[in-house]
């Protein structure tokens, strides 16, 4: 069971997803500690995550400024403090940049997660859950994406998802005392309802809603569609947007049933809304929440974008208790609070 003292260690739990993560840990009781190398993120998060829980929370949130690949770090850090489990964020995302610089993705995300098990293992902490992608189902045959679907790489970083589950699940047959869950996240979006966290991507954003939080604020000119002939109902591609408070609440689902049962082996959800979204209508959602109106360019197809991707959701809701509250509505409301306060990001313009 999770008693109030059970103490979680974030990797990752500066960026995106993680810092929302921690402040639903803190909120609920958790003691954390963020470990982080700050390579895609920003120490203002952290002290936004504390300032947001307040001064009483606060006291149990622990940052380590430290690098997975250097065991040395992981070693230290265990050493220091008995965590009862582990939420491993950290990683590098960029699917273009993964094609450039595989060395750099295997390094970081494989190797990284190599050395996290080896000393997750050392000091005898064997509940852990992971950051998956709907990346590992590919181009998807079938739609909504099951679990039990055939998985498949289309690039290194998705390569890199798919090793380090492979490799999740080799350990824990071999070591059944192993507990993990892989979570498989559709299309992260969103951002924390009092509008002091969100996605801040460095460089231009590779992703839809960060671009269009980029042409609200007047950074960009206008969006770029990338394809607007695929067989949909509108010629853009449909994916699976969801909430990151949503995600947050499904990693501590995750957390409370790895405590909760003792063969649960290890085994992968899809954290979606089961509903799909064209790009166009994501945009028109966004422009109502916003008032604001975003210019687009039509564009040839993005290299390798499926034409439609979107989750089962039966299994998290059935064996989690977990389910999406939010819808694109919510999460194009929260975007535009996030980006109107925050048009820069954390630092502002420089
Ligand atoms: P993010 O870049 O905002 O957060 C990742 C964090 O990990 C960053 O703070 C970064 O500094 C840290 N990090 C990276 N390498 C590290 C290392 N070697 N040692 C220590 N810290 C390191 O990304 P995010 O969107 O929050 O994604 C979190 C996880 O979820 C990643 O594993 C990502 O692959 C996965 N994921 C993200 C998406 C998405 O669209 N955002 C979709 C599916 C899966
Ligand atoms: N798109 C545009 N213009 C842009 C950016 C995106 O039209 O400037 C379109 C894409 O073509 C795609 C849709 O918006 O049709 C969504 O694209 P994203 O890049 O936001 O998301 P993807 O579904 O391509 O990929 C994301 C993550 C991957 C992850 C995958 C599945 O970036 O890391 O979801 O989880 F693997």
């Amino acid at each position: 069971m999770v008693s109030p003292m059970t103490t979680v260690l974030v990797t990752g739990g500066a960026g995106f997803i993680g810092s929302h993560t921690v402040v639903q840990l803190l909120k609920q009781g958790f003691r954390v500690t963020i470990m982080d190398n700050l390579d895609n993120s920003v120490m203002e998060a952290v002290h936004r995550v504390g300032r947001l829980v307040g001064p009483h929370l606060s006291n149990n949130l622990t940052f380590y400024h430290g690098d997975l690949r250097n065991v040395h770090d992981l070693d230290n850090l265990f050493s220091k403090t008995n965590f009862d489990a582990v939420i491993h964020f950290a990683g590098l995302k960029g699917v273009g940049e993964s094609v450039a610089k595989p060395r750099r993705y295997f390094h970081n995300n494989v190797v990284g997660s190599i050395n996290l098990f080896q000393v997750m293992a050392n000091h005898n902490c064997k509940k852990m859950v992971i950051s998956s992608s709907a990346t590992v189902y590919g181009q998807p045959d079938q739609v909504p994406c099951v679990e039990e679907s055939l998985l498949q790489a289309m690039n290194p970083y998705g390569r890199t998802k798919l090793f380090v589950e492979d490799i999740a699940r080799d350990i824990q047959r071999a070591e059944p005392e192993w507990r993990i869950i892989l979570l498989r996240y559709f299309n992260p979006v969103g951002a924390h309802e009092s509008g002091q966290l969100g996605e801040d991507p460095r460089g231009i954003p590779n992703n839809l809603m960060p671009y269009i939080h980029q042409v609200a604020v007047g950074r960009l000119p206008q969006l770029n569609v990338y394809g607007h002939d695929y067989p949909t109902k509108d010629g853009t591609p449909i994916r699976d947007y969801i909430h990151v408070m949503d995600l947050a609440e499904g990693h501590i689902a995750a957390l409370r049933k790895l405590f909760a049962t003792d063969n649960i082996g290890c085994t992968a959800y899809n954290l979606g809304t089961g509903r799909g979204t064209s790009v166009l209508e994501m945009v028109a959602a966004f422009e109502k929440a916003s008032a604001k109106k975003i210019p687009i360019k039509m564009c040839p197809r993005r290299p390798g974008d499926a034409t439609a991707v979107y989750a089962s959701t039966d299994k998290a809701e059935r064996e989690l208790g977990w389910k999406a509250k939010y819808g694109i509505e919510e999460m194009c409301r929260d975007l535009w609070n996030w980006a109107s306060k925050n048009p820069w990001g954390y630092q502002g313009k420089h």
